[in-house]
């Protein structure tokens, strides 16, 4: 028996807002809170859910029974599609970047009963030209086709409920950058007179800029801003500064991160607070996008 999108909605938990408390912060005179998408759900986790749900509501109106995408070997965007397909009863098509290789989560794509077709890296750049979910070349009449990260317009409506979720106030909100599509739908709803914060995992990611903005074509906003230097040498790649951050904001909170995406966000603003970046009395909020089945990239082998 399969699960309706509803029913599989009823299995998440909620999103708390946490605070972080410690002598740092009180020195600097700046809050720092959570938004914990993290504890959403053990497998759909972060911000996965939020871009995912409007697009798969899409998908079964229009009866499709195929999702396809593309990721990386370690992707959290496949890892949340193939098991909300069986959660479904969709058939999965994951376009893998690279030679065939194993890792834990493509075995755990291929449990999820994902089919996985190994893409050249020119493939798999060309792939990103196909943005909308009937834009795949010669796609089947029951496929339905999600870009790169799930990222499209239907996705900023799932990412704006997070936002809407917040009932405090708040001067910043923060989230780490891969597409920009997570950081568009929180620039999209949030108030104006809130600075939105966004964090590249990648290096030369300029073009976010242009990615964001073009996302929110239709009604731009000018209350937000991407930082470009926080990325640890690109996509993937760590330092031992980064671990060891991590591992120190670990102990003191009880709270996990990874380093492709959180560790860098969390690295950045106590970096940015410590340089004063933010005025005393602030409140800043940070999404916790999850991924951390991710981690299982990283062993003592792969350590900087
Ligand atoms: C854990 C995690 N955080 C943040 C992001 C960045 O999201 P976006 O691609 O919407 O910028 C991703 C990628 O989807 C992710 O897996």
């Amino acid at each position: 028996m399969h699960a309706t999108l509803e029913q599989l909605e009823r299995t998440f938990s909620p999103s708390i807002l946490t605070p972080i408390r410690s002598p740092f912060l009180e020195k600097y005179g700046v809050e720092l809170w959570l938004k914990r998408d993290d504890l959403l759900h053990p497998i759909i986790s972060g911000n996965k859910w939020r871009k995912l749900k409007y697009s798969l509501n899409h998908a079964l109106n229009l009866n499709k029974t195929t999702l396809i995408s593309m990721g990386g070997a370690y992707s959290n965007h496949l890892h949340a599609l193939a098991f909300v397909g069986k959660m479904l009863g969709l058939k999965t098509v994951g376009l893998i970047r690279g030679e065939e290789i194993d890792t834990p989560t493509l075995q755990d794509l291929k449990a999820f009963g994902m089919e996985l077709r190994f893409v050249s890296r020119g493939d798999y750049r060309t792939l990103r030209d196909y943005k909308t979910w009937d834009s795949f070349p010669n796609g089947a009449e029951n496929e339905y086709w999600l870009p790169e990260g799930g990222a499209s317009t239907l996705a900023l409506q799932g990412v704006r409920e997070l936002v809407d979720e917040i009932e405090q106030d708040y001067d910043v909100l923060c989230v780490a950058c891969g597409t920009g599509t997570t950081l568009a739908g929180l620039i999209s709803v949030a108030p104006e007179n809130v600075e939105v914060l966004g964090f590249a995992a990648l290096k030369n990611a300029a073009f976010l800029n242009q990615d964001v903005a073009q996302l929110l074509v239709e009604k731009p906003r000018d209350n937000w801003r991407i930082f470009l230097d926080y990325h640890h040498g690109g996509f993937a790649k760590t330092t031992v500064e980064l671990h060891t951050f991590m591992a120190d904001f670990t102990v003191q909170t009880g709270i996990l991160l990874e380093p492709i995406y959180t560790g860098k966000l969390l690295f950045a603003l106590v970096d940015l607070i410590a340089k004063n970046h933010f005025s005393r009395g602030q409140r800043i909020i940070a999404l916790h996008t999850g991924g951390l089945q991710g981690n299982r990239g990283f062993t003592h082998k792969t350590l900087p």
